[in-house]
């Protein structure tokens, strides 16, 4: 078998050669006495086109193949006389390997990412999913070979979890499946405590607080894996199930951490480019027109950096072109943020030193007492992709905000141990897998970019 993707990249060793090529048909059209298909063997977003001619032994079968079928076919690749590509395949035989309902979605015509969205069994057969996704596993790999060359340890922290990390309550919880059997108190409350794991427990928010205590053992760690919230926000850069990459790293602080995010984006953007020119290619023509110029340009200069005081000040004197109120106090929201990076800016900038009151537990207090040592990294197009901090390393410091926060320490003793036993200056980041996808495809929507997506009311396939 000949793949597709090695014919697009090294034409010259295919050219004239005979070869055989397994894939699944996205067109055919027939004429009396020869006929084109349009096959797609799935290494690559680009088919290929084949020709059949009378002379082939099962012809007649041939011209009534659904679009959809997998076929395997026997041929010469020649340089094509049509313009449209630069070779194709003339068929010397072709078997059909499974053939296809007539009622299959995917026709020739162009399908909206909405309708795709229902058929999401299906549409990672289109060219923009296969290129999505293909670009999705490429970026994957390109974090861990990041953290991976530097000497990170990746750690696998838990997916249930008995702690908050975010503390921000937004949790699925976990219980034993069958709702009835669930032992109750006297009250009628379920009683965790007679549950399977002895307390309620929940899916993790956030890996974070685990990867800390690997950050005070091998210094610079990273964990990279599902995180769940149960926001219920229908927003386009939302999802209840997403992946997360979370670095911490010891003996650091704010700088070092910003510096860290600056590297690893840039890395990416180039990496992807490099790995995957065409598909680049391909949503800079058809998904967003601007792509290339906005990755090209971040890669030679330095991100923008900004405190929230000073980003309040400025979206202030804007503050009739936006939905939300702006003051200082309150969180940014998505038109706030993009204004920033996409209007002020125009490149990626942090903001950092937001409002302690707006932010988790375990953010380091600044020397003001009012904020915290946090940053946020903005984008175009998206908004928000980051979101890092220095820890608070100090424990009568980190015990205080807690109470003010009415965490219950119990639960956290693990976790404050870490400042007890030897605790470092140490910081990290969380990097939205969804979101870095969706800044280096220019696509829109999340949903359009995780396989099988969890939203509101969305649990399908
Ligand atoms: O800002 P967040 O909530 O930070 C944390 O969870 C920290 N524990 C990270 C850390 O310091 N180790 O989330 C981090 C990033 C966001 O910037 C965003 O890109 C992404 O995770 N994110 C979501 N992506 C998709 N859908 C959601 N519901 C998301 N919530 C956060
Ligand atoms: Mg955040």
């Amino acid at each position: 078998n000949t793949l597709i993707k090695s014919i697009y990249r090294d034409t010259q060793a295919y050219l004239n050669q005979e070869i055989q090529i397994s894939g699944w048909v996205r067109t055919l059209r027939v004429s009396k006495a020869f006929g084109f298909i349009e096959i797609n063997d799935g290494t690559f977003f680009k088919s290929i086109q084949v020709v059949f001619e009378e002379s082939l032994s099962n012809f007649e079968e041939i011209s009534k193949v659904a679009t959809g079928s997998s076929l395997i076919i026997k041929g010469l690749l020649v340089e094509s006389p049509g313009a449209k590509q630069p070779f194709e395949l003339k068929a010397q035989s072709i078997v059909i390997e499974g053939s296809c309902s007539m009622d299959y979605p995917l026709q020739k015509k162009r399908h909206s990412f909405e309708y795709l969205r229902t058929i999401a069994h299906l549409r990672p057969r289109t060219n923009t999913f296969s290129a999505v996704f293909r670009v999705r596993s490429l970026v994957a790999y390109a974090i861990h070979k990041f953290f991976q060359d530097k000497g990170f340890v990746y750690v696998h922290t838990p997916i249930i979890t008995g702690s908050d990390a975010e503390g921000a309550g937004e949790m699925f919880q976990v219980t034993t499946l069958d709702l009835d059997a669930l032992p109750r108190t006297e009250e009628g409350q379920i009683d965790f405590a007679k549950d399977f794991f002895g307390k309620e427990t929940n899916l993790t928010v956030s890996g974070q607080l685990n990867a800390e205590t690997y950050c005070m053992a091998f210094r610079n760690v990273y964990t990279f894996g599902p995180t769940f919230r149960a926001e219920n926000s229908n927003t386009a850069r939302h999802a209840a199930e997403f992946w997360m990459i979370e670095p911490e790293i010891a003996f650091a602080d704010l700088q070092d951490d910003m510096e860290l995010a600056e590297e690893m984006m840039k890395y990416l953007i180039t990496y992807v480019l490099e790995h995957a020119p065409e598909e680049m290619a391909f949503f800079n023509e058809f998904v967003d027109k601007t792509l290339f110029s906005r990755l090209e340009n971040i890669v030679n200069s330095d991100f923008g950096r900004i405190t929230y005081t000073e980003a309040i000040e400025i979206l202030q004197k804007e503050k009739d072109r936006f939905e939300f109120p702006v003051e200082w106090g309150t969180d940014l929201q998505t038109e706030h943020e993009r204004f920033l990076t996409e209007q002020i800016f125009k490149k990626p900038v942090f903001v950092i030193d937001y409002p302690k009151d707006i932010k988790a537990f375990y953010m380091r207090l600044n020397d003001d007492e009012k904020t915290v040592a946090a940053m946020d990294l903005l984008v175009p197009g998206v908004g928000e992709i980051i979101g890092g901090s220095q820890r608070e390393e100090r424990l009568d410091y980190l015990e205080k905000r807690m109470d003010e926060m009415g965490l219950h320490k119990e639960d956290y003793g693990w976790y404050l141990d870490l400042r007890k036993y030897g605790g470092t200056r140490h910081a990290g980041y969380g990097l939205g897998f969804e979101r870095v996808i969706m800044y280096l495809t220019g696509i829109s929507n999340i949903r359009d970019v995780v396989a099988f997506p969890r939203t509101v009311k969305n649990a399908d396939f």
